[in-house]
């Protein structure tokens, strides 16, 4: 079933963005109790067995999906990773909510809890982040979260000031590094300039910082962070290397600091150096102590920032260059109609057709695919068509690529449909659209935990692509590379 401005009614609670899915006064609902199907299985084996389906017979997609098919449910228990032998205290127990309506209740702050549980029930040490629990492991309900809140959306704000100029100059850079390779060899794998964009207009724009004042971190720093990323991810994450070596290496055991912490150093001594004014205000005007300041803005930048931009910004290409029905001359065709003499933030929200190419990438490929919630207390979970009792303490884990997928909101939902959210019909389905912890139609504050960066980021991904398409009048290549570009005419 479709959603469409005057039916709306498939997902009580969810109806529009006024009577938002964060209310946590949902209306009584007429749907039948069903008891949550599947299991945990047998303790060790289950886990063991689920964890093996997850990262090597399954992946996570089939994973999921194979599961809703086996229960007919959306809703339903089962085991994530990472699990035995070495993670003991790492409980991977779950209640999995696979449609927008079941997985709407992980942004109701009454309901769920988000203390520790970024990436589930595991926690990478916060050695990694200087002994300080940064805040996206902080639940709302600690007074904390809201000074680190404000402090992160304050620091975009400061930094909205330079943020396009940046983007476009580093922009320029990454794609001149391009074109050079590309008439040198022929081809250009463009995963290392675009993380040496997204590094750069990052570290000016958040920081204040030009990396080019320190070469090593100029030249490496991004690698220092995808290095940092790595190691606390890697237990998490299924990579793709030849099984069993992926399960007996990267999926057993949680890897130490100690093996980044020279880069983190580096990194730590650089902003110190570099970022004075914005650590300035983080402790006059949030009340922040120098550490906590310091390694909040590291994972700000190098976590949430550097980390999101580095999954979103390829998959964003690799949608665009993939596509056979005309899309690059219909946006260039808008970027030259709408882009004006120097592009903006203004002017690309004046692109409803690179908007939605940015929006359907989010819907199909969310950066971030897992999200967590704890139930503060016990209370009814609805579906679209059953209603769980949910105890207070279970773990609800929520996988977005299915999620985004659903067929009683989404028309068509396994096709990229690069119009799909240019219309009236589009603005609602931005209800439905939770790339960012939260529906596109909210807006980040200190009382939840979405993205606070969740309207820069869908901006700068429109500038992206408008910048490509100011440049070139098509491009050619995959996800991670680029055959041949035609200059603009
Ligand atoms: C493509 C880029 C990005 C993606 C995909 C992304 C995605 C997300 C997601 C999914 C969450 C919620 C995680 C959870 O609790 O489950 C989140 C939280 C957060 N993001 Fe982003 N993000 C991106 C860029 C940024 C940037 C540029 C900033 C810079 C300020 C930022 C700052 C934050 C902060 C501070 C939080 C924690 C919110 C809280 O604890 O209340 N993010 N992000």
């Amino acid at each position: 079933m479709m959603i469409s401005s005057s039916k709306m009614s498939v997902s009580p609670g969810l109806q529009s963005s006024s009577e938002s899915p964060l209310s946590s006064s949902r209306p009584p609902t007429s749907l039948p109790l069903r008891t949550i199907p599947g299991s945990h299985g047998w303790p060790l084996l289950g886990p063991i067995s689920d964890r093996l389906d997850y990262f090597w017979f399954q992946g996570p997609e089939t994973f999921f999906r194979k599961r809703i098919e086996k229960y007919k449910s959306t809703v339903f228990r089962t085991n994530v990773p990472p699990s035995f032998p070495f993670f003991t205290n790492v409980n991977p127990n779950v209640v999995a909510v696979l449609d927008t309506k079941s997985f709407s209740h992980l942004f109701d702050m009454d309901l769920v809890e988000k203390r520790n549980i970024l990436v589930g029930d595991f926690m990478p040490s916060v050695k990694f982040t200087g002994d300080v629990r940064v805040c996206a492991y902080l639940d709302t309900s600690e007074p904390q979260h809201s000074h680190l809140k404000n402090f992160a959306m304050d620091i975009l704000k400061q930094g909205s000031r330079t943020w396009v100029s940046e983007v476009l100059a580093s922009l320029e850079t990454m794609w001149d590094s391009i074109e050079s390779t590309i008439s040198k060899s022929g081809s250009a794998s463009y995963l290392i300039p675009l993380q040496q964009f997204v590094f750069k207009f990052l570290m000016k724009s958040l920081i204040g910082a030009d990396p080019s004042v320190s070469q090593e971190i100029a030249d490496s720093g991004y690698i220092m962070l995808d290095r940092w990323l790595a190691v606390q991810l890697l237990p998490t994450v299924k990579i793709g290397v030849l099984q069993p070596l992926e399960e007996i290496f990267l999926h057993s055991w949680a890897y130490p600091f100690f093996v980044v912490s020279g880069d983190y150093k580096k990194l730590c001594d650089f902003v110190k150096k570099e970022g004075k004014e914005v650590l300035r205000r983080g402790e006059t005007e949030f009340g922040l102590s120098t550490e906590d300041s310091l390694h909040n803005l590291l994972f700000i930048l190098g976590f949430n920032a550097f980390g999101g931009f580095s999954v979103f910004l390829p998959g964003l290409v690799g949608r665009i260059v993939s596509d056979k029905t005309g899309l690059q001359e219909k946006i260039r065709k808008e970027v030259k109609e709408k882009g004006g003499s120097t592009l903006s933030f203004d002017s690309v929200k004046e692109m409803p057709l690179v908007m939605s190419v940015v929006y359907e990438t989010l819907r199909l490929s969310p950066p971030v695919p897992t999200q967590y919630g704890r139930a503060r207390k016990d209370f009814q979970l609805s579906s679209h068509d059953s209603v769980y009792n949910i105890k207070k303490g279970e773990l609800l884990c929520g996988y977005q690529p299915l999620v985004m997928r659903d067929g009683k909101i989404f028309d068509e939902p396994e096709s990229f449909k690069p119009d799909r959210f240019t219309n009236e019909k589009g603005s609602e389905l931005l209800n439905y659209l939770y790339w960012s912890n939260g529906p596109q139609t909210g807006s980040p504050s200190a009382s939840n935990k979405q993205c606070a960066a969740k309207d820069y980021v869908v901006l700068t991904a429109a500038l992206f692509v408008a910048y490509i398409f100011s440049r070139y009048d098509s491009i050619v290549g995959d996800s991670s590379s680029i055959t041949a570009v035609e200059k603009a005419k």
